[in-house]
């Protein structure tokens, strides 16, 4: 694929002599990110500053230091001083960019810029609009219509396996099992192979990535996490490499052929090399954010039975069997099920971005090469905006209410502008797709007496795993 030597679109600065986004940006690729102790926060205790509350006590961090200094505060994670985002007309500044002032590639290279190198995510202005073209093709309507007939049997039978626990009242570990159902349809939707050793097997190197993208310790060491993160990694882009002729040949509806074959009207498409890192940070993005929607709205329908009455007759409301691609917009209670438990629960809760060059962030002046993070947890809860914002309540979303249109950057748990969540359609066909065919066969109620805590980072997950009970219907 061409890409132009110099960015074309590289803001008002542009001049014959000034450099491009791309070139600035990868001109403070190495350089520590900027102080911004003029900036309200505070730098936290010495040496280790926010971090360890950031990663153990998430809510609190965010909301003790919003209550102190307000939706935009700067505070010290990971080494770096970030400026945290949640004020609405500040999200929108740094989401939509107008200026192309925010590195989505220094934004993000920390904490996965090698495990899910060249990623769409980390890659920058035009050369991510060009790469994104390519993308879009495999997410049209017909694509996805081939993807939900690979999906559709698969769910099918991982659902109907739950049937002994139910059948038996032993509880089951929802994460767990939507984690391995999830896992299952990805080597089948995404990669076209069919379940089974080999499936297995890169289930597992994938496995590995995603636990090493948090690991503290980056540095391969062997026995360490991030050396069989970085060790999977390899194990995938073989195995990519290996099949990227014959996908190009074949004719599989999975997205790795659709990936091999995209073609823009233009005529670009991609290099085996960037089909495989595509399609590695593929994986990562659609796998774990949708296992927790899944279940982040799976616990809170367990814990509010009117709504998950109210779902289950919509479900029995469309045709039965498995969820036809026309019938997908037909289930409106179910969505606004789902838009409440990405509220509650954003799966990306953290947006990591660096500014290039000095701007404003909210009337606030923002030096530089500064390091910054949209953070939805904080306006996904503005009292200004949502009534009772802890509560798990749908119908704020109905048309009636529309608690969601007070401000265009109120909610965005798919982020938004140039980077906006390819996948987005793609994840609401497979959450109503597992949903339709759960609740027409089980009512899922909480485990008595357990008491589980929902942990936001690096994704919304289950402490406990979320036990529940199955009662088959
Ligand atoms: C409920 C499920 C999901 C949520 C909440 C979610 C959320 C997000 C968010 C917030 C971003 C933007 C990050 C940023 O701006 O820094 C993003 C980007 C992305 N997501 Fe998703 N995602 C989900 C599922 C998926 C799925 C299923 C796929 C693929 C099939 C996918 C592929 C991607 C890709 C490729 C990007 C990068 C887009 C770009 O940079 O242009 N996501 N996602």
């Amino acid at each position: 694929m061409n890409l132009p030597a110099n960015d074309p679109a590289s803001g008002p600065q542009s001049a014959a002599h000034a450099p491009s986004r791309a070139e600035l940006a990868a001109s403070l690729s190495s350089a520590p990110c900027q102080d911004l102790s003029s900036l309200p926060g505070t730098n936290g205790p010495p040496l280790v500053g926010h971090t360890l509350q950031f990663v153990l006590r998430t809510h609190d961090f965010v909301r003790e230091m919003t209550a102190r200094h307000g939706s935009v505060f700067r505070a010290r994670v990971f080494g770096h001083p970030v400026l945290h985002v949640g004020d609405p007309d500040g999200v929108k500044t740094v989401l939509m960019d107008r200026d192309r002032n925010f590195s989505n590639r220094l934004g993000w290279q920390h904490a996965i810029g090698e495990l899910f190198a060249n990623g769409l995510m980390l890659r920058d202005f035009e050369e991510h609009r060009s790469h994104r073209r390519i993308m879009q093709t495999a997410f049209r309507a017909e694509a996805m219509r081939g993807y939900l007939d690979l999906m559709n049997p698969l769910i099918e039978s991982g659902v109907k396996g739950w049937r002994p626990a139910a059948t038996n009242g032993e509880p089951l570990r929802f994460y767990l099992s939507i984690k391995k159902l999830t896992l299952d349809l990805a080597a089948e939707v995404f990669l076209g192979v069919p379940l089974g050793p080999q499936a297995d097997r890169i289930n597992q190197a994938f496995s590995d990535s995603v636990a090493a993208s948090i690991a503290l310790v980056k540095r391969e060491v062997p026995f360490l996490a991030y050396r069989r993160g970085m060790e999977g990694r390899r194990f995938l882009e073989q195995f990519f490499f290996d099949l990227i002729d014959s996908r190009r040949a074949g004719d599989g509806a999975d997205m790795f052929t659709q990936f091999c074959q995209a073609t823009t009207e233009d005529g670009e498409r991609y290099s085996d090399r960037e089909i495989v890192d595509h399609m590695i940070f593929l994986l990562m993005a659609a796998h774990d954010t949708t296992t927790s929607s899944a279940t982040s709205l799976v616990w809170a329908l367990a814990q509010n039975q009117d709504w998950q009455e109210k779902l289950r007759e919509e479900a029995r409301s469309l045709p039965s069997g498995p969820l036809g691609y026309d019938d997908r917009d037909r289930l409106k209670v179910m969505e606004l099920a789902f838009k409440e438990a990405l509220r509650l629960y954003p799966p990306v809760p953290f947006m990591g971005r660096r500014a290039l060059e000095p701007c404003e962030i909210a009337g606030m002046e923002v030096p530089g090469n500064s390091a910054v993070s949209v953070v939805s947890l904080i306006t996904h809860f503005r009292e200004d905006i949502w009534s009772a914002p802890r509560e798990f309540d749908p119908e704020r979303f109905s048309t009636q209410r529309a608690e969601e249109k007070q401000h265009t950057h109120a909610y965005f748990p798919f982020g938004g502008g140039a980077h906006t969540c390819i996948g987005m359609h793609f994840a609401i066909l497979q959450v109503k797709a597992f949903l339709l065919e759960f609740l027409r066969r089980y009512r899922v109620r909480l485990l008595p007496g357990h008491q589980e805590v929902m942990r936001p980072i690096p994704i919304p997950h289950p402490k406990k795993g979320l036990p529940v009970i199955l009662e088959t219907l």
